[in-house]
């Protein structure tokens, strides 16, 4: 139904990110003040020694030029500033005003009176039945602009292209005309009493290849059958691809092809910033999606109190983009807070072990930003590669993406930080947008303990459960991490796949986000991560399901089956273990296979997630039903024979012996 979007939790400013430049919203906040002055006051306004209207009138026509370039600097929003105020000849039939000058209509219209007053009624809609009056906000208008702005350009509409809107006076109307305008698309608005014949006409000669109108008009309550007006004229109108129609009333008309129903399409637009893909527990990539304000806010808080950051500092986050921790800490964070930050396109050993410890004494680093796997392959270099550079600016330490063992966390506090720096292992996931338990923010003298995520940040309510679903009340306990409360950084969604979100997501706990992590609850109350609790591996801090590296190894032709593990590494956290079967009378080489394993997975997903060892076995443990018996493979290759487990589901015990014994060679 027809009804004012409510979805005012979504609205974000700058919602629109297809169409609005970052310069928008520079250009705005510029020019904020001007606008929040209580009224526009020519008087007060550079025009000195002018007082009084009449005067003023004089000086406006006396001054042209100068009088409506301090207009126009006062009261529009210009992303670029116009270089000539006019160059108009009459005799010669040339108009131009502001050359040079760039705004977009559309930010002028919404953007800038959301920043002021989001709850201001931009909007009354006095409907035809009289008293229904509907009001809405500036920001459900923008909202509502951005949505169909969205729209139109998924759809193709470019800049330059001619949309026709023929409703009567409406909210949607208005977001038509002010979404045309936000994508550089021209509207061509035709009174909605005109005849089919009149609308072709205009639409042929705009060569308008999108219409926007309703299903039915209502007007002195007579109904009015539009829709079929259109359909009439777009018959003689090649150039129109697209009708969409807006439900005034309940009424359902005949759809084509070619028409869609506004408001559903509507919906499908979001307020999407991007998609990052990452791994799961099953062989396909999950696309997580994050939104534009609850993400934003969320990583630039996060930024600015775990990690203590303050105006004119310089942050050193050194993960790559690619990963979450870029998109958040790199990226978005710090440039929300206004932050300088700084873009590492290196390896920590490049060109030698005291790459990063030379760039923090270089650029003044304040906040250096981390993952364990680099300071263990750092620690094996010795102290002097970091001793040898001043590191007096650092003011905090942080970790990500990986437990940090306590070796790596006392060298990180002690020789990198020389004691005197908080350091903050931060846990949290590409789903959770940003940092969900960290050290800091704390009370300035609060402990920290080595190698613990400990606190949860504002808004962040953890619980542990146990194996049937109960949530665990006492400390000193372990259990599955998950989060009794939404907050605005989480992903909202899989990318063309919502179900599997609420499937790994939602339904494990009912009622609750599962983080996929088990964590510890020490006795004071304070979090540590024990890992993964599914199929999910960690290598250098790089998250990997080892049901993907299963794929592509099964894509060998010589390969029957296959197991894919991860064990422990002392650099890397986790290294990948790949148990394969191959198939009967495969004649090559075994060490020819693992090379051809290790191309294919390095070409189809990453050199990171190549297996560093490769066993081949006659048969992998499985249950009766079928099941790899992953468990025990993971025993046998952490050489923990004694808790190998209940073994009494094995279809064939012998297998077991034949993978140690084949794990044993190996080694
Ligand atoms: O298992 C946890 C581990 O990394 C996983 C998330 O990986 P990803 O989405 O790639 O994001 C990494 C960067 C945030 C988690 O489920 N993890 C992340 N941080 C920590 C951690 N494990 C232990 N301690 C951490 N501080």
């Amino acid at each position: 139904m027809w009804l004012p979007c409510r979805c005012a939790a979504k609205y974000v400013a700058a919602s629109f990110s297809r169409g609005v430049s970052a310069s928008f919203l520079h250009a705005l906040r510029r020019n904020r003040s001007s606008w929040n002055a209580a009224a526009f006051m020519p008087e007060s306004s550079g025009f000195e020694g002018v007082s009084g209207r009449d005067a003023l009138h004089d000086y406006s026509v006396s001054h042209s030029e100068s009088f409506w370039a301090a207009v126009a600097r006062q009261r529009l929003s210009w992303i670029r500033p116009f270089d000539v105020v006019q160059d108009c000849d009459l005799s010669q039939g040339r108009i131009s005003w502001f050359e040079g000058g760039k705004l977009n209509v559309s930010v002028n219209c919404l953007d800038r009176h959301v920043h002021t007053c989001p709850e201001r009624v931009a909007l009354i809609w006095e409907r035809d039945e009289q008293g229904s009056e509907v009001r809405y906000t500036y920001k459900e208008l923008l909202e509502m602009t951005c949505r169909l702005g969205n729209l139109l350009r998924r759809q193709g509409v470019k800049k330059g292209d001619c949309v026709t809107i023929y409703m009567p006076t409406c909210p949607l109307a208005v977001a038509s005309m002010l979404a045309c305008a936000r994508i550089g698309a021209a509207h061509n608005v035709v009174f909605a009493g005109f005849s089919a014949e009149a609308l072709a006409e205009r639409i042929r000669d705009a060569q308008s290849s999108t219409v926007i109108t309703v299903n039915q008009g209502v007007r002195g309550g007579k109904i009015t059958e539009l829709k079929r007006t259109v359909d009439a004229a777009v018959r003689s109108c090649p150039s129109v691809q697209q009708v969409f129609v807006a439900m005034r009333t309940e009424k359902q008309v005949e759809m084509t092809d070619r028409d869609f129903v506004l408001e559903e399409e509507m919906l499908k637009e979001d307020d999407v910033l991007f998609l990052l893909y990452t791994s799961g527990s099953t062989g396909k990539p999950k696309g997580l999606v994050h939104t534009q304000a609850g993400y934003l806010l969320y990583a630039a808080f996060t930024h600015r109190y775990v990690f203590g950051y303050h105006d004119g500092d310089v942050f050193g986050c050194v993960a790559d983009i690619g990963w979450i921790t870029g998109h958040s800490y790199t990226v978005y964070g710090p440039l929300a807070n206004g932050g300088t930050t700084v873009l590492f396109e290196s390896t920590p050993v490049y060109p030698d072990p005291g790459r990063y410890w030379e760039m923090v004494e270089r650029l003044r680093i304040n906040q250096f930003y981390g993952a364990p796997t680099a300071i263990r392959l750092l620690i094996k270099y010795g102290d002097q590669w970091v001793k040898k550079y001043d590191r007096s600016s650092l003011t905090t330490l942080g970790s990500v993406g990986e437990p940090i063992n306590t070796e790596a966390w006392e060298w990180y506090n002690r020789v990198v930080g020389e004691g005197r720096c908080p350091v903050v292992d931060t846990w949290w996931q590409t789903e959770t947008g940003g940092i969900c338990i960290a050290p800091k923010p704390s009370e300035p003298d609060a402990e920290i303990v080595p190698g613990m995520a400990m606190r949860p940040f504002f808004g962040i309510k953890p619980v542990l459960m146990d194996t049937e679903g109960k949530v665990l009340t006492s400390n000193n306990t372990s259990g599955a991490l998950c989060m009794a409360q939404p907050w605005p950084g989480m992903a909202r969604t899989i990318h063309n796949n919502h179900q599997r979100f609420i499937e790994t997501y939602f339904q494990p706990y009912p009622g609750y986000f599962f983080t996929g992590d088990g964590a510890y609850r020490s006795e004071k109350g304070y979090y540590q991560i024990t890992g993964r609790l599914d199929d999910v591996i960690n290598v250098s801090g790089h998250r990997i399901g080892t049901a993907e590296i299963e794929d592509v190894v099964n894509q060998c032709p010589a390969v029957a089956e296959s197991a894919v593990i991860g064990y422990s590494h002392s650099i890397k956290g986790q290294g990948v273990y790949a148990f394969v079967v191959l198939k009967k009378g495969v004649d090559i080489q075994e060490a020819d296979i693992s090379k051809q394993l290790n191309n294919m997975v390095s070409e189809k997903i990453a050199k990171y997630a190549c297996p560093e060892f490769v066993q081949f076995a006659k048969r992998l443990p499985k249950t009766r039903s079928g099941k790899i018996m992953r468990r025990v493979l993971r025993k046998v290759v952490e050489c923990d024979l004694d808790s190998l487990g209940d073994l009494s589901t094995l279809d064939d015990p012998a297998a077991v012996q034949e993978i140690i014994k084949g794990h044993e060679k190996l080694l």
